[in-house]
């Protein structure tokens, strides 16, 4: 191995010819497509495309995108996991004339080194679609293509589009985007000809998502963004007469932003804006740095600002309301914000209308940070890597049909390419079903392709509700070392109540703040988990179709997950960006996307240290979504949650009833009895909360975070919208009582899993005729638990919840209620300081 690595080193330092991804052999296959010849890499010149900046390519690229029966949208297919493509582009500059016309489970990748560019022709017409890249064209009857909300598995990267030779209005790249899409290092060139009108991403609906590493030159807007919440990294602005016009928005982060030479930064002033977050930024030689609605008194939560770490530089005004600035700037000098905060806060009590600088509330933890800054490190693209150091998961002798079993092939390929330095571990497009647990050992680098390389694990090993085994283990308990990993899912398959999809072991040594540049943490890009709802999971409408009508239905066969994702007790320095973690609450085959229910029990547990969670979301779980327990150091922002359909039938935590105490794991039975029930949602004497509307206690938590410190979260969407598949608990302003709570801060004790009641056992899992559901509190009495008083440091900054009826719960009790911090269609408060 040392002779090998030697080899690779001495070869990597002859210039190779053109990127890796143009030049591996591609071996990607899409397991379940009956069309065994079925292409996953597309590169456009293939299919005709010359790139020379003189020939029409708008038909080759688009027969590059649809060739092989793909998901088009419209009447035809909402969605399939079964036709994933990879378009890539080598340099070049690629005409089009109209519309490139994005299809589903696509990803379009330039040449990072030479990056190609997409030019509208002067003569460009659109047809009714929107941007020289139409992701999601609108039907004849005003409907998207694709609901939004069901983008999934898209990506852009390395790509120059250029509008600037379109007269009238058009936008670069039109992009309703859900989980699991990004778009990454692309530049925009648009025109600033005052006749015109151009926007680089038009953006108007969906859940998304995660934007990075963009520039945009010139337009009338840079952007125009509307979504539920988004984490947007690394976006540069020049020119624009409007940076960004924010549609609307429950929550968004933005980090690291840069706005020069425009008249607007960040125009605010829709009253659909429910909160913006924004870090590290930098405002040059703008006129008015942002604009918003909310005025300077406020009658309701709309319009939630917190903005930390950001420079004015030559900026008249910072913010202008409707009836004047209400933040002056320097027109010719800067002006430093550390930490503002307008909005309702709860410190920790509340709500208290504020708006203020008090340094309390914006620590700022150099644990976190690199040059005054929150850590950031883009997906690695390794541009300077040879193809040869890549190493062929289907070379190393992995079938990826979904059938045969890889386990063997997969554990030698990670431990090939932990011991050969300079190799990077290439999954090619394809289901490698693994009957035992895959081992990732500190050291190594890998890549899947077109976000289509998917390891499920299978069987009994994993099958066991009361022994949880690991599907991925990365690093073993304890071990030193470092990752890099991008583009892989982790699914299951079938009946697997016993995986842990992800368990996260490695502690990375990272150097202090100032050189984690030369130490990295590592590093986990684009790696999600897919639990159901697609071809070949045997978790489909077939297998797991909702029952709404029956009382409970907790198949053993649907129950396909003990965790999703556990960075364990020693693990530490993790960045994570734009990692989904899905139990699937529909089937993306289905033409109509029926409804399903899938079982899995708790979503991301996080013990470690020093952990980035950027652009994240962690949905359907039983138990909760994100917990944090005794953990330190932790970044979260933008973290988005859904509570299962099917709660409460059955209710939490069926049926996981087994709590492990050592987990943290929530007692529902034990922490419901806290639960103060009224007439309507009020505030007590002691400012804890009476409940209204009689909501369910017993639901998964969103957001868990027991006895941690030093956590920092900037932006957190906790949703829940159904009960039993009925949306009317979450109705807009009809009481927002799909379940109690939603958001559990505190020390390690209290009623944390800690306790030492018992929970009910007398309800037996997967007995349909056990489970009652229940609207009606329980009847017993708290008996309280004692125990060591940890003491949590918590900051998060615009917490937006849907369908709970109390928004925060602290130490036990509630203490923010939905209905006083009224916005969008989520509720929102600014800050929670404890
Ligand atoms: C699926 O597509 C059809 C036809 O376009 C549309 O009517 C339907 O609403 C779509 N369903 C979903 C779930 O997007
Ligand atoms: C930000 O994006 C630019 C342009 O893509 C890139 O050169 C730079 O390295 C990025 N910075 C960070 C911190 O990722
Ligand atoms: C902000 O956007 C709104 C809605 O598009 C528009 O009416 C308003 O004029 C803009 N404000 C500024 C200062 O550009
Ligand atoms: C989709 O749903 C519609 C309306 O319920 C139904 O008529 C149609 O048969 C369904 N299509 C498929 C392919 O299941
Ligand atoms: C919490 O973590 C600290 C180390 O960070 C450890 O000393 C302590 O024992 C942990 N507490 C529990 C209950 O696990
Ligand atoms: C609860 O609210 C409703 C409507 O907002 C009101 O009519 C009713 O009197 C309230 N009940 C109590 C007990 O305050
Ligand atoms: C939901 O609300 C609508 C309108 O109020 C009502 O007609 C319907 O029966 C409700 N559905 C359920 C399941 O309660
Ligand atoms: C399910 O529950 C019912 C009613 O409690 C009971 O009669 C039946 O034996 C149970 N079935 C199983 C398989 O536990
Ligand atoms: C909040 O106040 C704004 C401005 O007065 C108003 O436009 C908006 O509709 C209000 N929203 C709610 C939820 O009351």
């Amino acid at each position: 191995m040392r002779l090998k690595a030697f080899v690779l080193a001495a070869l990597a330092s002859v210039a190779s010819a053109a990127y890796w991804m143009e030049e591996i052999q591609h071996q990607g296959v899409a397991s379940f497509n009956p069309d065994k010849y079925y292409q996953v890499f597309r590169n456009v010149k293939d299919y005709g495309a010359k790139g020379d900046g003189v020939t029409d390519d708008t038909v080759a690229i688009n027969n590059a995108i649809s060739s092989g029966n793909r998901c088009g949208g419209g009447p035809f297919c909402n969605g399939t996991t079964t036709t994933p493509a990879v378009v890539y582009f080598p340099a070049g500059t690629y005409l089009v004339t109209t519309n490139i016309v994005n299809y589903y489970y696509t990803q379009i990748i330039g040449d990072p080194t030479n990056m190609p560019t997409i030019k509208g022709s002067p003569n460009f017409q659109s047809y009714g679609g929107i941007g020289l890249i139409d992701s999601d064209p609108y039907l004849n009857s005003g409907t998207l293509q694709f609901k939004a909300t069901n983008v999934f598995f898209r990506q852009i990267r390395n790509l120059i589009i250029d509008t600037t030779d379109v007269p009238g209005t058009v936008a670069g790249l039109h992009w309703p985007s859900s989980q699991a899409t990004s778009i990454q290092n692309c530049v925009f060139k648009l025109s600033s000809r005052p006749e015109d009108d151009h926007t680089g991403i038009f953006m108007e609906e969906g859940s998304g998502g995660m934007l990075s590493d963009l520039v945009f030159y010139g337009g009338k807007q840079g952007a125009q963004f509307g979504n539920q919440q988004y984490t947007m990294r690394n976006l540069t602005f020049y020119g624009a007469k409007t940076a960004i016009v924010q549609l609307w928005s429950w929550g968004w982060t933005y980090k690291s932003l840069n706005i020069y030479d425009s008249e607007v930064g960040i125009n605010m002033s829709s009253n659909a804006v429910g909160s913006v977050t924004l870090l590290d930024s930098k405002f040059v030689n703008v006129k008015t740095a942002m604009t918003t609605f909310r005025g300077a008194t406020s009658v309701n939560s709309t319009g939630s600002l917190v903005v930390e770490n950001v420079d004015y530089v030559n900026v008249p005004v910072v913010l202008q309301g409707p009836d004047g600035p209400l933040l002056q700037g320097n027109p010719s000098g800067l002006v430093h914000d550390a930490g503002y905060a307008r909005g309702n806060t709860y410190t920790p009590t509340g709500p208290r209308e504020y708006e203020d600088r008090d340094k309390a509330y914006f620590p700022q933890p150099t644990t976190l940070k690199q040059n005054g800054k929150f850590y950031e490190r883009s997906k690695p693209q390794y541009e300077t890597t040879a193809s040869y150091a890549f190493l062929s998961a289907r070379s190393y002798g992995a079938v990826g049909d979904g059938v045969t079993d890889d386990t063997a092939a997969l554990n030698h390929l990670f431990q090939s390419a932990g011991n050969t330095a300079g190799s990077v571990a290439y999954l090619d497009a394809g289901y490698y079903k693994v009957t035992d647990t895959i081992h990732i050992p500190g050291g190594v680098r890998a890549v899947g392709e077109g976000l289509a390389a998917v390891i499920m694990g299978a069987g009994p090993k994993f099958s066991d509700i009361n022994n949880p085994q690991a599907v991925v283990q990365i690093g073993n308990p304890g071990e030193a070392g470092r990752v890099e990993l991008s583009d892989i899912i982790v699914s299951t398959q079938g009946g697997t109540a016993g995986a842990v999809l992800i368990q996260y072991n490695l502690n990375t040594p990272a150097g202090p703040s100032s050189t984690l540049a030369e130490m990295p943490p590592s590093g986990l890009w684009d790696v999600h988990t897919r639990i159901g709802g697609f071809a070949g999971s045997n978790l489909q409408l077939a297998d797991c179709i909702k029952t709404p009508d029956t009382p409970v239905h907790a198949d053993a066969k649907c129950t396909a997950a003990w965790l999703s994702f556990h960075a364990t007790k020693k693990s530490g320095n993790l960045y994570m960006e734009n990692n989904w973690f899905w139990v699937a609450d529909h089937d993306i085959e289905d033409f109509n996307n029926t409804q399903i229910s899938v079982f899995a029990g708790r979503g991301v547990l996080v013990e470690g240290k020093r952990v980035w969670l950027v652009g994240t979301a962690s949905e359907h779980h039983t138990l909760y979504q994100y917990q944090l327990l005794n953990a330190t150091d932790v970044f979260m922002g933008q973290a988005q949650t859904e509570t299962p359909y099917y709660q409460p039938n059955p209710p939490a935590p069926f049926p996981f009833t087994r709590i492990d105490t050592a987990l943290g794991d929530p007692d529902f039975h034990t922490d419901c009895q806290s639960v103060k029930y009224g007439a309507n949602t009020t505030v007590n004497s002691d400012g804890s909360l009476s409940l209204g509307g009689n909501p369910v206690c017993e639901m998964a938590w969103g957001l868990r975070i027991l006895g941690s410190q030093n956590v920092l979260v900037f932006g957190a969407g906790l949703y829940s919208f159904f009960n039993n598949y009925n949306v009317n608990c979450s109705t807009l302003r009809s009481g927002e009582n799909c379940q109690a709570r939603i958001f559990w801060a505190g020390p390690l004790n209290l009623g944390s899993g800690f306790s030492t009641s018992t929970p009910p056992r007398d309800l037996k899992c997967g007995n349909s005729s056990s489970f009652v559901m229940s609207h009606k509190p329980p009847s017993h009495h708290n008996t309280g638990s004692t125990g060591e008083a940890a003491d949590p440091r918590v900051q998060v900054y615009n917490l937006n919840t849907v369908g709970s009826v109390s928004m925060i719960t602290r130490d036990g009790k509630d203490l923010a209620g939905w209905n006083q911090n009224l916005a969008t269609f989520a509720n929102t408060l600014a800050l929670f300081h404890y």
